[in-house]
C-alpha cells in the first residue's frame, strides 16, 4: 500500500468549501487504485486563526509541515479582517519560500463543455512556469518620509541561480511536450532585471538546440493569451508576470475557478504544495457555489507528482466529461452547487474505471 501523508490547509473563504470536495475526489481515486491511501491532517491556519492567535500559523508550523509528503492548500486571505500582506506573507508565501518551492507550474487548456470568452478558443494547451521564489516579490525596500513626500521603494531581486532554474525547468518540460518555450520579458521598459532575464534565457536556450523559442514583452504576450493562445506551449515568466498571466489563463478557459497550480520543491528537501490559482473569493463565500474544479485539478497535479499520471489523466477526463454534461457551477454558466460538481466527478470516475 502506498500511503501518502497530506497536510491539508483549507484556509479562508471558499478554500473551506472546495478543499473537502477535492479530498473526497482523492479518496475516490485511492479507492479505484486499490493500493493507494491518502492520510490527511488538517490545519486550521487562516485569517480566523490569526484573529485568535495573532499569527497565521504557530511558531513551529513549518517544522510540523516539513514531515508531510505534500501540502494541499485552499486559499488564504480575508482582507476585511487581516491585511493581505500580513496573511499572505505569514503563511502562503512563507511556505513557498521556506520550503524552496522555486517553481510554480500553472497549466491552462481548451476545456470541453466550457464557454471560453475567446473568439477562437479551439485547442489551446499551455503551461506557465512561474518563477516562485524571487523577482518582484521581495521584502527588500521600504517606506520613507511621511505625508506628501512619502516614498515606497520595492526592489525586485533576480538571481542568476533562480532565473536559470526556472528557465531550465521550462526547457525540460517542453521536451516532454511540443518542444517550444516562450520567454515573458519586458527588457524595453525595465532597466536592470529584464535585460538580465533575456541574457540568461539566451544562455540556457543554447543548451537546448532542439527546442524552438520565442520571446515577447509581457504586455504583448498578455494580449496574445487572449487573441491567439494556440501559439504557446511552455511559457517561462517571472513571479509577478506569471501571477498575472495565470489568472488570464483561467479566464480564457472560462473561469479563474478552474485553474490549478503546483508549487514544486525541486531539491527534495521539503514537501511541494498544491493549490488552485484563485483566491478565497469573499464575494461568493458561504453560498455553496464556488467552482471546485481548480482545487480538483490541483489534486490531479498532486497525483502526477506522486507518479500516478494514468489515474491523474482519468481524473482530468472525468472533470471534462462532467463539465460537458452541463454539471457546472454558476461562474461557468451552470446551476449546480460545489458539492454536486464534486459528487458528479466521483461518480464519473467510478463509472469510467469500472469499465476499463
Ligand atoms: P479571487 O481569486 O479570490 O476572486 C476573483 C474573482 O473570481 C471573484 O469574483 C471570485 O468570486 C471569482 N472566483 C475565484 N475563485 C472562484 C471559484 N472557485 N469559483 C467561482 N468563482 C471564483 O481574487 P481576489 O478577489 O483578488 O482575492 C480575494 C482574496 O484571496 C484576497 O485576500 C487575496 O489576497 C486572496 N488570494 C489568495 C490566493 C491564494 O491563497 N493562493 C490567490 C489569490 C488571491
Ligand atoms: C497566487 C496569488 C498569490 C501570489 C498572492 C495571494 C500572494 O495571487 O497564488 O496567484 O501573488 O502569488
Ligand atoms: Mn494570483
Amino acid at each position: 500500500m502506498k500511503k501518502l501523508e497530506i497536510a491539508v490547509i483549507p484556509g479562508d473563504g471558499i478554500g473551506k468549501e472546495v478543499v473537502p470536495v477535492a479530498t473526497k475526489v482523492l479518496d475516490t481515486v485511492a479507492e479505484i487504485h486499490g493500493g493507494l491511501k491518502f492520510e490527511y491532517t488538517e490545519f486550521p491556519w487562516s485569517c480566523d486563526y490569526y484573529l485568535e492567535h495573532g499569527k497565521m500559523m504557530p511558531e513551529d508550523g513549518l517544522d510540523i509541515l516539513k514531515n508531510f509528503n505534500a501540502i494541499f492548500l485552499g486559499a488564504i486571505g480575508n482582507p476585511q479582517v487581516v491585511a493581505d500582506h500580513v496573511s499572505l506573507w505569514g503563511l502562503l508565501i512563507k511556505i513557498r519560500r521556506e520550503f524552496e518551492q522555486s517553481i510554480n507550474i500553472r497549466p491552462a487548456k481548451f476545456f470541453k463543455g466550457l464557454k471560453s470568452p475567446l473568439v477562437n478558443p479551439n485547442d489551446f494547451d499551455l503551461i506557465v512556469v512561474r518563477e516562485n521564489s524571487e523577482g518582484e516579490y521581495s521584502e527588500v525596500g521600504g517606506r520613507i518620509h511621511r505625508g506628501e513626500d512619502e516614498v515606497a521603494i520595492q526592489n525586485a531581486i533576480f538571481t542568476k541561480k533562480g532565473t536559470e532554474r526556472a528557465m531550465r525547468y521550462a526547457f525540460e518540460l517542453a521536451k516532454q511536450r511540443r518542444g517550444h518555450v516562450t520567454s515573458a520579458t519586458k527588457s524595453n521598459g525595465i532597466f536592470h532585471s529584464m535585460p538580465f532575464w533575456d541574457e540568461v534565457f539566451n544562455e540556457v536556450k543554447a543548451d537546448y538546440t532542439d527546442i524552438q523559442t520565442a520571446s515577447y514583452h509581457i504586455d504583448a504576450l498578455a494580449a496574445f493569451f487572449v487573441t491567439r493562445p494556440q501559439i504557446f506551449d511552455v511559457i517561462v515568466a517571472s513571479n509577478l508576470f506569471g501571477d498575472i498571466l495565470t489568472d488570464i489563463g483561467g479566464a480564457i478557459m472560462g473561469s479563474i475557478g478552474i485553474a490549478p497550480a503546483a508549487n514544486i520543491n525541486l531539491n527534495g528537501k521539503y514537501p511541494s504544495m498544491f493549490e488552485p490559482v484563485h483566491g478565497s473569493a469573499p464575494d461568493i463565500y458561504g453560498k455553496g457555489i464556488a467552482n471546485p474544479i481548480g482545487q480538483v485539478w490541483t489534486a490531479k497535479m498532486m497525483l502526477d507528482h506522486f507518479g500516478e499520471q494514468e489515474l491523474g489523466q482519468k481524473l482530468l477526463d472525468a472533470i471534462e466529461d462532467v463539465t460537458n454534461d452541463g454539471i457546472k457551477t454558476p461562474d461557468i454558466g451552470g446551476t449546480s452547487s460545489t458539492n454536486e460538481v464534486g459528487e458528479a466527478i466521483c461518480s464519473r470516475l467510478k463509472e469510467v474505471c469500472s469499465v476499463s
